[in-house]
Formats: structure tokens, sequence, C-alpha cells
């Protein structure tokens, strides 16, 4: 069950007027809203991937669908109460009618090892998003979006923490090279501004522009991302000493620049 209960904040007390004008916010967090919400159709496909572990299946049914959809439905009560005259429901319906047949395994790993570093690659992207968000929320002083941000930010690092247990687990029979896990990371990294976000973002408003939106993307990055925490986490499973760490650490930086993050 969710740590956190999002009926329970105070969605009455937003500074609207700090943030209504604000598109950029309003585009992220319908963005984040459509993706987070629709994580039982994902929960469905890593539970088929992992069936057998019950430990993990179990987990992913009762633990972690249900932070991730309650991070859908926070940043929805939320997007509703600042901007009354947008229509989530019909921007929703549209984005899965789009979204939802890309919901397969095919892009999945051949192994289940090599499927949990995905999955902390996205967790990794995840938390570290809502920790920007959260630095951002206090420049627009609005106290209720940081409240939210990091709740959901502390979710994401908990599922990356119980990934990497299942990695560890895997790994003992995988034993996976420092090149296998490398392949795995820039791959992933590579789809981590991928269609999803794309379709998303189109379905909000019809006469959205993506290239504009990616442009300001990397704006808010540039101000607001934590970059060395998504250093870290990505490096993690390589179990690399100081000094190499500390190398490898600043190409990742790079890669993570060029890939818009
Ligand atoms: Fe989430
Ligand atoms: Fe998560």
């Amino acid at each position: 069950m969710p740590r956190w209960n999002y009926k329970e904040l105070d969605y009455d007390g937003i500074k609207v007027e700090n943030i209504k004008d604000n598109k950029f916010l309003f585009d992220i967090l319908c963005v984040a809203s459509f993706i987070e919400i629709t994580s039982d159709v994902y929960e469905g496909n890593l539970s088929k991937f992992y069936s057998g572990d019950k430990d993990l299946t179990d987990w992913l049914e009762n633990d972690w669908k249900e932070e991730e959809i309650q991070h859908g439905k926070s940043l929805k009560a939320y997007i509703e109460q600042v901007w009354k005259d947008f229509d989530w429901d019909k921007a929703y319906k549209n984005f899965t009618k789009e979204y939802l047949p890309l919901c397969n395994m095919d892009n999945f790993q051949d192994s289940k090892a090599k499927e949990m570093i995905a999955r902390m690659v996205v967790e990794t992207g995840t938390s570290t998003f809502y920790k920007g968000l959260v630095k951002y929320s206090q420049d627009l002083d609005e106290p209720l979006l940081g409240i939210i941000a990091n709740n959901i930010s502390k979710d994401e690092i908990y599922h990356y923490e119980e990934f990497e247990k299942a990695f560890k687990k895997y790994n003992e029979e995988e034993k996976l090279s420092k090149t296998d896990i490398i392949k795995i990371l820039y791959s992933r990294l590579k789809e981590v501004n991928d269609e999803d976000v794309e379709i998303a973002y189109k379905n909000i408003e019809e006469k959205n522009d993506y290239e504009a939106f990616r442009k300001t993307v990397k704006k808010f990055a540039k101000q607001y991302y934590p970059y060395n925490m998504a250093v870290k986490m990505l490096m993690k499973p390589l179990k690399l000493g100081n000094f190499i760490e500390s190398v490898t650490a600043s190409t990742a930086h790079q890669a993570l620049k060029i890939i818009g993050i």
C-alpha cells in the first residue's frame, strides 16, 4: 500500500496565482500524470515477465503499482485544482488510444537481470525529475507542488532500491559483465525522451509544438535537474571503485546532456 495518501493534501491551499499562467508547468504535470496513472498496464507486463517470483510480483501488484497510480492521481488532482478549464479525462482518453497499443513487452530486455537494470534506469529518471521539480517549486513559491514532488521522488527512490535488490538476486545467476550493463544503460537512456512523452504531450492540446516543448525541458533541466544524483544512481549496478566511478561519471554526465535530460 502507498505510504502517503494524496487525498490528505490541501489542494485548496495551492497558490494558484503563482502558477496558473505557467504553461510549461501545466504541460509537464499533464505528461507525468498521464504516464504515471497508466502504470497498471506495466505492472501486468512486468508480473508476467517475472511470474514465479512471488515476492516480486506481490510487491509489484500491491505496492509499486498502487504508488505509481497514486502519483498520477495526485498530479491529476493538482492540475484540476489549478487549471479548471482543462478537460483532463478527455485528453487522457485520447492519449490512451495511441499509447496503450504500444504498452507491450517488445521493449523488454532478454533476461530478468537485464530488465531490472532497465527498471532502475526508469526509476532514476523519475526520481531525479521529481527532485528537480521540488527545486522548481521553491522558485515558483508554490509549496504544495514541492510536497507532492518530494513524496513522489522518495517513492521512486524506494522503487529503484527494490529493483536493485531484484537485480542483484538475478545477477548472481546471470553474472552480467560491465560491458553488458553499460550497453543496457545506454540503450535505455536513449529511450528516456521517447515516444510516451511525445504522445502524452500531443494529446494535451491540439496545437502543441513538441520541438518547442523539448527546448523548454532542456532549459528546465539545465537549471534544476540533479545530474550528480542521476549519475550516481545509473552507475550503481556497475559496482565501480571510487576512481573509475569518477571518470565514468563525467562521461555519463555528458551522455545525459547529449540526450537532453
Ligand atoms: Fe511514479
Ligand atoms: Fe516508480
